[in-house]
């Protein structure tokens, strides 16, 4: 087949190694991509925000299928417009994309489909937010509707706090008040085709900066799968997917065919386990990030078949993908400074000997090639994948492929030592350096 995969980041990598891992030749291209996508795919000067420029390219170049990554190209319509095109693609249109784009909309097919997830309210002004917060206490839960970058989310104890974010949004757009949500989370991904729905296998990330789930919130720093502890309670991994499939997936989904606004393409169910069930803390329309990046390698069946038949309308005679018992866990090297200013540019070195860390793939998220070879251009840099047969020995090799073995770390150089004694400066490194 020949494959197009739109997007730049560690999850379209991770698309493209799992679409390379069939052993069937496709031919897979990439736009825009970044320096690891384009060790496994050609990449193409494209933007793939631009549904003209998309289709044309789709069209010129016979792509018998498209993939979109990230959630951009989907509120553009890039989909759209590959559809009336007759250009099979695994994306939902712009009103389907809404589940995600629009947090009031979502609550709405949830309401109307019976789906249990937080009560919200909507508030337009400062005082009907300071009202909704009174009414559904703390901790505070804050949110503005729309796509916002993973950044347009509080969730503090602090009410001032509440307020003051609430602020930025008033004035675009209404903000909601969500009533919060206690337990552990699950990202749970399924395919859709407009009509059915088949489940991938459950995966948790890890959202806050620092070791020990602490500091700031950020796009995802890690995530592992399969998540036997969480899913005992529900009598092991298959119940609980049966049990999301039934009471949330299928109805949601039904739901929008009804409204006309058929969902083809990656559901992302993003839910809590609550002591009162199973909740919806929010959907997303395309493949999670980094979740991806440790469902898609357990992944037995051929990707690409089943993503043609949801593409295609044919989910229903796809059977459900089976999952390796293996674990897969992923941490994410990212810049200095991240999230709030990291530092772009620097070269990355020990690249090839991480990946040679046995069980150890690395997805590439921001990376691109200058003169010193390749160097990192965002913050969330590179993907450190491990798979182990237990998470014991999948942690192991994450831990060596992403350089972190305390017991040999590097020691500091005297000089930075001296200087950081005498509180002149932070060490300073001339690299992002990845070392087995
Ligand atoms: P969202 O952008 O909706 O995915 O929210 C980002 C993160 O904020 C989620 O992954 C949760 O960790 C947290 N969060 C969002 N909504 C709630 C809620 N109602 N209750 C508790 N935590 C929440
Ligand atoms: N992992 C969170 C997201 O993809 O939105």
């Amino acid at each position: 087949m020949r494959i197009l995969v739109l997007g730049s980041g560690a999850r379209e990598h991770a698309i493209i190694l799992a679409l390379r891992a069939e052993g069937t030749a496709h031919e897979i291209f990439a736009a825009p991509g970044n320096a690891g996508i384009a060790q496994d795919a050609v990449v193409v000067a494209l933007d793939p925000n631009d549904p003209g420029a998309v289709t044309g390219y789709a069209n010129d170049a016979r792509i018998d299928l498209v993939v979109i990554g990230p959630e951009a190209p989907l509120v553009a319509g890039v989909a759209d417009a590959l559809r009336e095109r007759g250009i099979p693609v695994f994306g939902p249109g712009r009103a389907a994309a809404q589940l995600e784009g629009s947090k009031a909309f979502a609550k709405r097919i949830m309401d109307a489909a019976g789906v249990p997830t937080g009560r919200a309210v909507r508030a337009h002004t400062a005082d009907e937010i300071g009202v909704a917060l009174d009414e559904l206490g703390a901790p505070y839960v804050v949110k503005a509707d729309g796509l916002a970058a993973g950044k347009g989310v509080i969730v503090t104890s602090d009410r001032d706090a509440a307020l003051a974010h609430a602020a930025q949004y008033l004035g675009s757009a209404p903000v909601l008040v969500e009533e919060f949500l206690s337990g552990p989370e699950v990202s749970l991904f399924f395919l859709a085709d407009g009509d059915h729905v088949l489940p991938l296998s459950p995966a948790q990330d890890y959202k806050r900066l620092r070791d020990g789930d602490e500091g700031p919130n950020t796009g995802g720093m890690g995530a592992y799968s399969p998540l036997p502890w969480p899913l005992e309670h529900f009598g092991g991994e298959d119940a609980f997917v049966d049990l999301v499939t039934r009471t949330i997936a299928e109805p949601v989904i039904r739901q929008l065919d009804a409204e006309g606004t058929p969902f083809i393409g990656l559901l992302y169910a993003g839910l809590v386990l609550t002591d009162g069930g199973v909740k919806v803390i929010e959907f997303n329309a395309r493949f999670g990030d980094p979740e991806t990046q440790v469902v898609l390698p357990r992944l037995v069946d051929p990707l690409s078949e089943a993503l043609l038949a949801a593409a295609s309308g044919h989910l229903e005679d796809c059977p459900r993908p089976a999952f390796a018992d293996a674990t897969a866990v992923s941490v994410v090297l990212a810049s200095e400074g991240y999230p709030a200013d990291p530092i772009t540019g620097r070269a990355l070195r020990g690249l090839d000997a991480a990946a040679a860390v046995d069980g150890v793939h690395l997805a590439h998220a921001a990376t691109g090639r200058s003169d010193e070879g390749i160097v990192a251009t965002g913050g969330r840099v590179l993907n450190v994948v491990a798979l182990g047969t237990t998470f014991a020995e999948s942690t192991q090799a994450r831990i060596r492929g992403a350089g972190e073995d305390r017991t040999r770390r590097r020691p500091i150089p005297h000089r930075h030592r001296r200087a950081r004694r005498r509180g002149l400066t932070r060490p300073r490194q001339d690299s992002t350096s990845v070392r087995p």
